[in-house]
C-alpha cells in the first residue's frame, strides 16, 4: 500500500490517515487505489464498526495531485480515484471524517459521502473546479444545491469560492466546527467509537434507508460528471489552468472562446 496511507485500529474503529505533508497530502493514484482496497477490506471486516478518514493536523487534503492530472489524466471507472470514490459512496458503514486546514476539490466533495463530518472553525474548504478549467464530480453538482439552495452552490461550484469550518457546520456540510487542531481529530474518534456499542446490522439498515432515495438519481449524475470532468482535463481551458498551478502563476483564460 501508498508509503502516503497511514492505517490505524483502536476498537471496532479503523482511521485512515492522508499523509503526505510535503505536499499538503495531495492524492496520488496509488494513494487513491490503497484507500479504495481498506475501504473494501473494513466493508466486509465484522470488527471494523466505522471508519474514520483524517489528514494532519494543519491540513486535510490538497485534493488530487495536479502533477498527476496532468501525467495521467483520470478517466472512467477503472482510474483509482472513481474506484476509491465508489467504495466510499457504496461503504455500508458509518464513515466519519476530521478536517483541519485546508480541504481542496475532492477533499472536500469526499465530505459529501461520509456520515459524520467534524470540522476546525478556521478549515478552509474549497472545490476550485471552475478555477481548473474543470466541472463539479462525484454528485457534488446534485448534493450542494439541494442542500445549500442554488444560489449559495453557485459560489462555491461556479465561482470556486472558499468557505470555514463554522460556514460548513451552519449549513449543514459538517456536524459541529471546533477548535482548530487536535481537538477535531479527538472528537470524530469519540463519536466513530460509539457505533462500536450499536448494533451493526441496524446502524447498516439505517444507513442505506437514509441513502437509498438519492442512490440511483446520484449514480447517473456521477456518471454524467466523471465523463465530462475527464474530457474538461484535457481541454484547452484545463491545461492552461493545470500548468499555471505548477508553474506558480494566475491561468490566462483570455483567448478561450
Ligand atoms: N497537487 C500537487 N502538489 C500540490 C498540491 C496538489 N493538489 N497542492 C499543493 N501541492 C504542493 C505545492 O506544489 C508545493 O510543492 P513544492 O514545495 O514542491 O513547491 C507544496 O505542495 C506546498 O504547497 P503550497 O501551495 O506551497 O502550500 P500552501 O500552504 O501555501 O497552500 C494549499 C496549501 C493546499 C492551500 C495550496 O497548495 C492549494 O490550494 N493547493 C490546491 C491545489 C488544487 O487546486 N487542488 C485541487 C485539484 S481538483
Amino acid at each position: 500500500m501508498s508509503e502516503h496511507l497511514l492505517v490505524e485500529r483502536e476498537q471496532g474503529v479503523l482511521t485512515l490517515r492522508m499523509h503526505r505533508p510535503d505536499k499538503k497530502n495531495a492524492l496520488t493514484r496509488a494513494m487513491y487505489s490503497g484507500m479504495a482496497e481498506v475501504l473494501a477490506q473494513a466493508d466486509q471486516d465484522k470488527s471494523v464498526r466505522a471508519v474514520l478518514i483524517t489528514g494532519g493536523e494543519s491540513c486535510f487534503t490538497s485534493g488530487n495531485d495536479v502533477a498527476d492530472f496532468i501525467k495521467a489524466p483520470p478517466s472512467g471507472l477503472n482510474s483509482e480515484v472513481f474506484q476509491f470514490m465508489q467504495a466510499l459512496f457504496e461503504f455500508s458503514k458509518p464513515v466519519v471524517a476530521a478536517v483541519n486546514g485546508p480541504a481542496v476539490g475532492i477533499g472536500t466533495t469526499m465530505l459529501l459521502h461520509c456520515d459524520l463530518v467534524y470540522v476546525g472553525r478556521g478549515a478552509k474548504l474549497k472545490m476550485p473546479f471552475v478555477n481548473l478549467g474543470l466541472c463539479p464530480e462525484y454528485g457534488s453538482s446534485l448534493i450542494l444545491p439541494r442542500l445549500l439552495g442554488h444560489a449559495r452552490a453557485a459560489e462555491l461550484l461556479l465561482l470556486g469560492e472558499s468557505f470555514t469550518g463554522e460556514q460548513a457546520a451552519a449549513w449543514g456540510i459538517a456536524n459541529q466546527a471546533l477548535t482548530d487542531g487536535a481537538e477535531i481529530l479527538a472528537k470524530a474518534r469519540e463519536m466513530a467509537l460509539r457505533f462500536q456499542q450499536l448494533a451493526p446490522a441496524a446502524v447498516a439498515d439505517s444507513k442505506r434507508l437514509m441513502r437509498a432515495p438519492d442512490r440511483e438519481q446520484l449514480r447517473r449524475v456521477i456518471e454524467e460528471e466523471g465523463a465530462l470532468f475527464g474530457q474538461r482535463l484535457r481541454s484547452p481551458e484545463a491545461i492552461e489552468a493545470l500548468t499555471a498551478f505548477m508553474q506558480r502563476r494566475t491561468p490566462d483564460f483570455s483567448t478561450f472562446a
